[in-house]
């Protein structure tokens, strides 16, 4: 049992409690957390990552209440505290801990690359904090205090698991393999979901254009609003062509995403239909598919002691792997064992 165990593979993933989860959040990671979270050669940490949200500017009030909500949402969705270990990232202050050694071990001109480091300092110039161009580092530390081979990302997140390796190599190099080396795993549709107002951008859980993203807990009404006001093109045929037709191809892996169909198979049902057709029919599947997901979060977001209760046990699995792989890690670097 023992040795079965130890070939098992750790899977390590994360969200950040800024805003609320849209259904990009979904497409290109929770829908792989949990169908990894079912394969019994995978061992699943799931974390919401609260450390990372205060690299801008947030409000306590709402970020306590984001970081519930996407735990309850994350339970709604199915990951079972049984079978992963699911907890904040601020309870296991490893995370920073290991991210100070890592800081040591990270060049300067490899954070300052990071797309998303200049794509966010430009957009918020008055608060570029050293936290902001730290960021991937301590999401390198979440990723290798677990020992994670798979990292289940949305396309955004790739350049961040490569530093994450790029860290982890050189660490391994430097002194002694320590850590195991991540790779991200992305979905075939979806790993990324763009803006339904702006189908060039990102769908984001922050996006200036509330229009543009479809949030998890949005009631019906506002969905089915948002895609029919979604931006599609002058054309009229439904056709995936993510060059030519931005706004249709989005719906379209929109589609085939919550409505759990090939994009093949959902071109086809979608042939000849007009586009207002179209979008009424993909807000119906995405609240079809968040009915039962909807429901449940209420349940539980009620239920403060339940969510504590799988915070606590969460937190206190993460702590006995981060602790190990942290402990070694401050013996090959030379700190003096209390
Ligand atoms: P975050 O909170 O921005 O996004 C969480 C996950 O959702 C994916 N995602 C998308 N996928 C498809 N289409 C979109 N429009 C879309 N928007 C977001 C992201 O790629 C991500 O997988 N830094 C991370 C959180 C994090 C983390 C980690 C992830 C912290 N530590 C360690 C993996 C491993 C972040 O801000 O993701």
């Amino acid at each position: 049992m023992e040795a079965e165990e130890a070939k098992k593979k750790v899977v390590f993933s994360a969200v950040k409690p800024t805003g609320s989860m849209t259904l990009g959040n979904y497409a290109g990671a929770l829908a792989n957390w949990v169908a990894m979270q079912s394969d019994p050669s995978y061992d699943c940490f799931y974390c919401v990552a609260d450390l990372h949200s205060i690299t801008v500017d947030v409000p306590p009030a709402e970020f306590r209440k984001d970081t519930l909500d996407d735990l309850a949402t994350y339970l709604a969705l199915g990951l079972n505290p049984e079978k992963s270990v699911l907890f904040l990232q601020s309870h296991v202050s490893a995370h920073a801990e290991l991210a100070w050694v890592l800081n040591c071990h990270t060049q300067f001109g490899e954070a300052r690359r990071m797309t998303q480091f200049k794509e966010k300092s430009k957009r918020a110039p008055e608060n570029v904090n050293v936290g902001l161009f730290d960021y991937p580092v301590l999401m390198a530390a979440d990723i290798l205090l677990y020992q994670a081979e798979l990292v289940p990302v949305g396309q955004d997140q790739k350049q961040h698991v490569e530093l994450a390796r790029t860290i982890a190599q050189r660490f391994n190099n430097k002194y002694s393999p320590t850590f195991t080396v991540p790779e991200p795993i992305m979905p075939k549709v979806g790993t990324k979901l763009y803006s339904l107002q702006n189908p060039t951008a990102k769908m984001s859980k922050t996006d200036e254009n509330p229009a543009g993203s479809v949030l998890l807990l949005d009631p019906p009404e506002e969905i089915m609003r948002k895609f029919k006001r979604a931006v599609t093109d002058s054309d009229t045929c439904v056709k995936f062509d993510r060059a030519n037709k931005p706004g249709i191809s989005n719906l379209l892996t929109i589609y085939s995403v919550f409505a759990g169909v090939s994009l093949a198979a959902a071109e086809k049902e979608f042939q000849g239909s007009d586009y207002a057709a179209f979008k009424q029919r993909t807000g119906e599947a995405v609240c079809a598919f968040l009915a039962p997901v909807q429901k449940e979060y209420k349940r539980l977001i009620a239920d403060k002691a339940y969510l504590s209760q799988v915070m606590k046990d969460g937190a206190e699995r993460a702590r006995r792997m981060a602790y190990k792989t942290l402990s070694k890690v401050y013996r090959k670097v030379g700190f003096v064992q209390p």
